[in-house]
């Protein structure tokens, strides 16, 4: 049997957009930290979001979110999404990106792809049950990320 790793890339290299909130209030940033699986019989999807994140705030908000993936050339505007928060910029009205409903909560229309997302679950990270070298590496000097699984109900695909 041929296994076909593509769907580990999915994260780790295209990278992806998470926006949480709703259309008259949201924000989005840049993940690559993430997973697609399930639990409790459910498709899910796990994402990890430092706590000093603005979507943060938007993620213990409300009760939805999505996970989306853009193409190729929308590589630069994840990269600023990636790195300059939404407290800083206006990520609501960002050149390039168009704001869409998706179900509860918001995507964008350029998206090839979007997860949207039910919260089902999220905890803290235990930096007690986290390997030495990741702690220091990750956690010495940076907040800790918080897990949240999200129950995947709906798949929007431009096709
Ligand atoms: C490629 C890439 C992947 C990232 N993945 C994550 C991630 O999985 N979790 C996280 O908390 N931050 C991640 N970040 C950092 C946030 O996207 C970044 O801090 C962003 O500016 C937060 O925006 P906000 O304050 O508007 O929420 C990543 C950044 C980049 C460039």
């Amino acid at each position: 049997m041929e296994l076909n790793t593509e769907i580990f890339s999915q994260f780790d290299k295209k990278w992806a957009l998470l926006t949480a909130g709703t259309m008259d209030s949201f924000n989005s940033m840049t993940v690559s930290w993430g997973g697609l699986g399930t639990i409790w019989n459910k498709p899910v999807a796990t994402v990890y979001v430092r706590t000093s994140r603005y979507t943060h705030e938007f993620m213990d908000k409300g009760d939805y979110f999505t996970v989306s993936f853009y193409p190729e050339s929308l590589k630069q505007t994840l990269g600023v999404f990636g790195s300059k928060s939404g407290r800083d910029i206006d990520k609501m009205n960002y050149e390039g990106l168009t704001p869409a409903t998706a179900g509860e909560t918001v995507t964008f229309a350029e998206a090839e792809i979007t997860l949207v997302c039910k919260k089902l679950f999220m905890q803290q990270l235990d930096v007690n049950n986290i390997p030495e070298d990741i702690v220091q590496r990750f956690y010495s000097s940076d907040a800790p990320h918080d897990m949240y699984i999200g129950e995947v109900v709906d798949i929007i695909s431009k096709g």
